[in-house]
């Protein structure tokens, strides 16, 4: 049941469309590198607004030992989602479904394009934000952490104690 209501919660507050307030952005700015904050700022707005809640409560919980890097990752795991990914990705499935079906079976595949969309982009997001973000020179912990956030705990090359706070307090 509080799984379910969570979901749900977390699914209504996905439909108020716009960012953060102006006081969280001005707070993420001074927590993220130049090149970083533009860009969480691609990111979608419910998105933007579900990382500030990450990283405030991961600094609340982590006290000093909540550094930029690992704020940033709190930030930012999520930025392999953004449009530019969402384009490659349904580019790659047009590309191929269109190959395999033909265009006369387009309009059966527009379910499935938007299943195949969402689960390519899951399993994708984290390679692809790591790359973004290590293009900009990210520290190696936001990098790590950005890779690493869907693997097993085995997996994990970031200090177990920061790891397990960020994965407690993500959802998705
Ligand atoms: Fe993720
Ligand atoms: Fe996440």
């Amino acid at each position: 049941m509080g799984g379910a209501w969570h979901l749900t919660k977390r699914f209504l507050g996905s439909l108020r469309p716009g960012g953060p307030r102006r006081h969280d952005v001005a707070w993420v700015a001074s927590v993220l590198a130049a090149d970083e904050m533009r860009l969480w700022r691609r990111m979608y707005g419910p998105d933007r607004r579900h990382s500030v809640a990450i990283a405030r409560e991961v600094d609340r919980r982590l006290g000093d030992a909540a550094t930029g890097p690992v704020l940033a990752a709190a930030l930012l795991h999520d930025v392999g989602k953004v449009d530019a990914g969402l384009r490659t990705w349904g580019r790659v499935v047009a590309t191929m479904s269109g190959l395999v079906a033909g265009p006369g079976t387009a309009v059966a595949w527009a379910d499935g394009k938007g299943f195949t969309r969402r689960v390519g982009l899951y399993l994708q997001h984290p390679r692809l934000g790591g790359d973004m973000l290590e293009m900009i020179d990210s520290d190696p912990l936001t990098v790590a952490w950005t890779r690493q956030h869907h693997l097993p705990e085995s997996d994990w090359t970031v200090d177990p104690e920061i790891a397990r706070v960020l994965h407690e307090v993500d959802d998705d």
